[in-house]
């Protein structure tokens, strides 16, 4: 349901409730429903539907604006607000959502709850569940202190965009994968479990071919793009968590992501417990319009997140957070989330392996299946230092065997494994793969 399907749902909802309170409560002159004439009209504003009223269907007038009447009439609408005027005629403002007395509780998320396929949770708020778009926000800074709900938060975030199905999602968590990597092999969705730097080449990659494809059509935006070309290029969320840990170079990437990524649908979400000049470098920092702060210790920390004081007065609960959109201020509870099991899916490479890995696992199939770090980098021509380091991490995740040797210490060098090949799409070659596997 879009806003507004949302609040004309709510209002219609207000309506009935009020309509049938008027008649209990004897106030109406006619009871009859539907009635013959209206008694009242029902204009939807801003945060609240306003009940214009026909005082002649009205008993009494006084007795409707009555303190006790509306205050009855707030609690029959849920707790809402209740606003009455009475001048060149009656009307009863309604707020959409009660004000709680309490701080809301955690709430779980609910999907189905989602307004659009692009947007996300952000939590339960004193007006209700707030859900955000992901082209809205543009770009989204995340800090807060440690087990403050960060991370929980873009498990939210994750899910919904995968809920929604129209977006592509690069996912990178700084943890080697323990956080994100349960949610490879689903489509659409890329973890990488390097160091952060191919999931930011890949986006950037994604990025240039785009601004490439606007040259060519002579389009000036995304929105142009897909009007003139019918070509819907899916938006790329790009979610990046403990953004700290990001290599120097990653980090050079990452500025032109964020600064020019939302004019071609790419959207960067950043997370970090304290984005500081270390951790996240200016000029990404001050390009991320949409913060979201969890508590933090001081006054200071809250500068350094959302620009401005506030996060380190909120209460220390897990999910607590502000948000700063569009120069607004709010305060919300984020939703609980249930994980899916870490451990059930591991990442399948196939959407993982960039074109120039891929280039390495084909060059290794050609060698026979066994290589060793010399040999594949001058068949490839890449730098020894960067196969050396892609042969690692591969072996950490099981698509190399470590190095072999023979029975008189002679190194063989490595061999792939079938998780590899069918990684890159080389199923069939699995007779080259280390039977171990
Ligand atoms: N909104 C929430 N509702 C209920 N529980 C939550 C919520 N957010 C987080 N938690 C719980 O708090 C714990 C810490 O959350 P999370 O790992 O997201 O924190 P974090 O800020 O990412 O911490 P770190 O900085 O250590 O990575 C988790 O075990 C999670 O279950
Ligand atoms: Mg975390």
């Amino acid at each position: 349901m879009s806003e507004t399907t949302v609040e004309v749902h709510t209002a219609r909802h207000i309506a009935e409730r009020t309509w049938r309170f008027l008649v209990q409560r004897n106030l109406v002159e006619q009871a009859d429903h539907p009635p013959t004439r209206p008694l009242f009209y029902v204009l939807p504003r801003r945060e609240r539907a306003v009940l214009a009223f026909d005082p002649l269907a009205l008993k009494s007038v006084d007795r409707l604006l009555s303190p006790r009447t509306l205050h009855h009439l707030s609690t029959a609408l849920g707790g809402r607000r209740v606003v009455a005027m009475n001048s060149r005629g009656v009307f009863l403002q309604i707020a959409y959502w009660p004000t709680p007395s309490a701080p809301p509780a955690s709430h779980p998320l609910d999907l189905r709850q989602q307004p659009f396929p692009l947007h996300v949770p952000i939590g339960m708020t004193k007006r209700g569940p707030l859900w955000l778009s992901l082209p809205e926000m543009d770009s989204v800074l995340i800090g807060g202190s440690r087990r403050m709900g960060k991370t929980h938060l873009l498990h939210g975030w994750i899910q919904a965009l995968l809920h929604g199905g129209e977006a592509t999602l690069i996912l990178w968590d700084g943890k080697g994968g323990v956080e994100f990597g349960r949610y490879a092999g689903r489509s659409g969705v890329v973890v990488d479990p390097s160091d952060g730097r191919e999931g930011m080449e890949r986006a950037f990659a994604e990025m240039s071919r785009r601004a490439d494809l606007f040259r060519q059509a002579g389009v000036p935006s995304l929105a142009e793009y897909v009007r003139r070309t019918g070509d819907r290029l899916p938006p790329l969320a790009l979610i990046l968590d403990e953004v700290a840990f990001l290599p120097e170079e990653a980090q050079a990437v990452l500025t032109d992501l964020v600064a020019k990524g939302g004019a071609f649908g790419v959207y960067p979400v950043l997370a970090t417990q304290r984005p500081d000049a270390q951790a996240v470098k200016a000029l990404v920092r001050v390009n991320l319009s949409t913060r979201i702060a969890f508590p933090v210790p001081s006054v200071h920390d809250s500068m350094v997140v959302l620009g401005r004081p506030g996060a380190e007065k909120l209460p220390k609960r897990k999910g607590r957070l502000l948000l700063v959109w569009e120069g607004r201020l709010v305060e919300a509870q984020a939703f609980r989330v249930s994980l899916p099991d870490a451990g059930a899916v591991r990442p399948e490479a196939a959407t993982l392996l960039t074109d120039r890995e891929r280039r390495l696992v084909e060059a290794a199939v050609r060698l026979g299946g066994w290589f060793r770090i010399r040999q594949l980098a001058e068949v490839t021509g890449e730098s020894r230092d960067w196969v050396n380091k892609v042969a690692r991490r591969w072996e950490a995740m099981g698509y190399l065997t470590p190095v072999q040797v023979n029975e008189r210490g002679h190194r063989l060098g490595r061999r792939v494994t079938g998780a590899l090949l069918r990684a890159a799409g080389l199923g069939g070659q699995a007779d080259l793969a280390d039977e171990a596997d």
